[in-house]
């Protein structure tokens, strides 16, 4: 794992921001995993800005909440317009998220699945992290082998998430999202975590046990992590100098 530690969210986001950025550029047709919630909208705000090209590209979200429609002013699939889409030239077709008002979930978690693997897989996935460690909605225990399924949130997860519905009674209580083995096969991880209540699940994900009590922690897993985090997100970590030090270290061809 990279691990890329910013004074600010703003700066992360930057540095995030850039290599998002090169692959697009370097990668017209790439193949792109996206998230939502309040850690991305920074970095959806700043690639718009860049007025990229994306004509070409695909992307998949991680996740959606079952039983509200596309047009709902919560659902991931508003979010996703609202924050990025309606601003760059992609059109419908390119643009996936699993379905929430499917009559049958297992039927459309299978059709999700294909249709990533149809792609040719995900080239960069997009990653924030709950303070419990989720990735997607990968709650605690989640299998680490997981793919694409219902899922039930945690009281956890609606209390943190209730204040985009105003209540935690109206957070819906289960979801679609990519598994931990479904996430595990892009090719690249960038996961993105910002303030002081995120510090407790970096740390557990970046140099804890491989746990499903962390579902994040299975990126250690993976042979290409990067993980940028503001000063307020990196607090706990035990061995935070040394990844500022490997960062300035950086050989010239390393760096965007
Ligand atoms: C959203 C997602 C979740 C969020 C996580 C953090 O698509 O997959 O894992 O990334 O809940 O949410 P925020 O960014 O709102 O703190």
């Amino acid at each position: 794992m990279e691990i890329i530690i910013q004074p600010t969210a703003e700066a992360a986001t930057q540095a995030a921001a850039r290599w998002f950025a090169r692959v697009i550029r370097e990668n017209p047709t790439a193949v792109l995993g996206l998230a939502t919630g309040g850690t991305p909208l920074l970095l959806y705000r700043e690639l718009v800005a860049r007025q990229l090209d994306w004509s070409r590209l695909t992307t998949f979200n991680l996740d959606e909440y079952i039983g509200l429609s596309p047009q709902h002013p919560q659902s991931y699939h508003h979010f996703m317009r609202e924050n990025l889409f309606r601003h760059v030239n992609i059109s419908g077709p390119q643009v996936n998220l699993p379905d929430g008002l499917a009559n049958a979930i297992p039927a459309e978690c299978e059709r999700y699945e294909d249709k990533i693997r149809a792609a040719g897989g995900i080239e960069l996935q997009l990653l924030g992290i709950g303070t419990d460690g989720h990735i997607g909605f990968n709650e605690q225990t989640s299998s680490l082998a997981s793919r694409t399924r219902i899922k039930t949130l945690t009281p956890r997860t609606r209390q943190d998430n209730a204040r985009f519905f105003g209540s935690e009674a109206a957070v819906p209580q289960h979801v679609i999202t990519m598994g931990i083995g479904t996430i595990l096969e892009a090719r690249h991880c960038v996961l993105l975590a910002f303030g002081a209540n995120k510090a407790r699940a970096v740390a557990g994900a970046v140099e804890g046990p491989v746990t499903a009590m962390n579902p994040a922690s299975a990126l250690q897993l993976h042979p290409r992590v990067t993980v940028y985090l503001d000063e307020a997100a990196a607090a706990e970590l035990a061995l935070k100098d040394y990844y500022r030090w490997v960062f300035e270290q950086k050989p010239a061809w390393q760096t965007v």
